[in-house]
């Protein structure tokens, strides 16, 4: 019988060797995981929790809440205040930052998190997750505030997401590589399933919502006419389409089949960069995508050197298998 490795295990032994993970930041992932955990078990009941649904309030981006979103947040936060590893997280469904209380001790780490992500799939039972991001707070500054938390995604610690799926799965990264874990419920822990993720550098397959088309821009239009074109077309291959509309769900295909998932900027509303967020959303995502070999931009940049300017920042996204992410680069000219 082969050993199963658990995620608590792991994470030890990844601390032991070279010191890869520091001990509170083994702390901090182990608390996200068991986070996930139970949000997993709150999904899973469903509407047998009474847990679906509107929560009739709006969040700071003026988008309706989901009562799963807001379970999701306040988990997220009563599990992660106490500890002494965190200074403060940031979330999607926050204004402003949480500041680690003062009857708790403060850590060096700042967690953000996207709590709930594919709000608009609770209802319909269909994949969602949890995504978040791990930075350090910047030495020799007193206290801790927003600014703070406004670095490029290259200055990530830790990322992953856990997607509540047929199987509920963890996949986390801090800057060695993507390994993947799936919750065994009989156990109630998260066991080894992957390691050294790899995105093929070729694809046959993209992700993005072709109901706006009509909204794109030129590059993008180019890249998904060339697609839809297939083996007659300029590719010389037929093409498949995924849109999930939970990014965690189509990130999660293309960590495991490889694929091109975008959700670009587009002309609805010209003064939005994009639609996903740039901090818990998009950086976690490209770091993972890139360390499992792939590519992430926003059509002009790499998504990871893009310095924030505050913290519900939106942006333009393009990641998944390295050679497509070039192509469309090249198409927006700045390859
Ligand atoms: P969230 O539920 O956290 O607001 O994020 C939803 C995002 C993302 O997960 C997904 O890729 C995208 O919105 C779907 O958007 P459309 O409904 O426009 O397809
Ligand atoms: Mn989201
Ligand atoms: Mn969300």
């Amino acid at each position: 019988m082969t050993k199963k490795i658990s995620l608590t295990r792991y994470l030890v032994e990844q601390q032991r060797v070279d010191g890869h993970i520091p001990g509170d930041l083994r702390l901090l992932l182990e608390v996200v995981a068991r986070s996930c955990k139970s949000i997993s078990q709150a999904v899973n009941k469903g509407d047998l929790g009474g847990i679906l649904g509107a929560a009739d309030t709006e969040n700071v981006q003026g988008e309706m809440q989901k009562q799963l979103d807001i379970i999701a947040n306040e988990v997220l936060i009563e599990a992660n205040e106490w500890g002494g590893h965190l200074a403060a997280m940031a979330s999607e469904e926050m204004d402003s930052i949480y500041v680690v209380p003062n009857r708790y001790p403060q850590g060096e780490y700042l967690l953000m998190f996207d709590p709930l992500d594919g709000s608009s799939n609770i209802d319909v039972n269909v994949s969602i997750g949890t995504i978040f991001s791990v930075l350090k707070k910047p030495e020799g500054s007193p206290g801790v505030s927003e600014a703070d938390f406004l670095q490029p995604g290259s200055q990530q610690v830790a990322a992953g997401y856990c997607v509540y799926g047929p199987q509920t799965t963890l996949v986390l990264t801090v800057g060695d590589g993507v390994v993947m874990f799936s919750l065994d419920r009989e156990q109630g822990s998260f066991v080894l399933i992957k390691e050294n993720v790899e995105i093929p550098a070729d694809t046959k397959e993209f992700a993005i919502n072709m109901s706006n088309m009509r909204h794109w821009d030129e590059p993008v239009k180019r890249y998904v006419d060339e697609c839809l074109a297939g083996k007659e077309g300029p590719r010389g291959k037929d093409f498949n389409m995924r849109w999930v509309a939970s990014m965690v769900a189509d990130v999660h295909r293309i960590l495991t089949r490889g694929g091109v998932f975008l959700y670009p900027w587009d002309k609805r509303e010209p003064q939005k960069a994009g639609k996903l967020r740039l901090m818990y959303e998009a950086n976690p995502m490209s770091w993972l995508v890139e360390q499992a070999g792939g590519a992430a931009t926003n059509g002009q940049q790499r998504i990871l050197d893009i310095q924030p300017t505050k913290l519900h920042e939106r942006v333009s996204v393009i990641l998944g298998s390295k050679n497509e992410v070039e192509r469309i680069t090249s198409y927006h000219g700045t390859l």
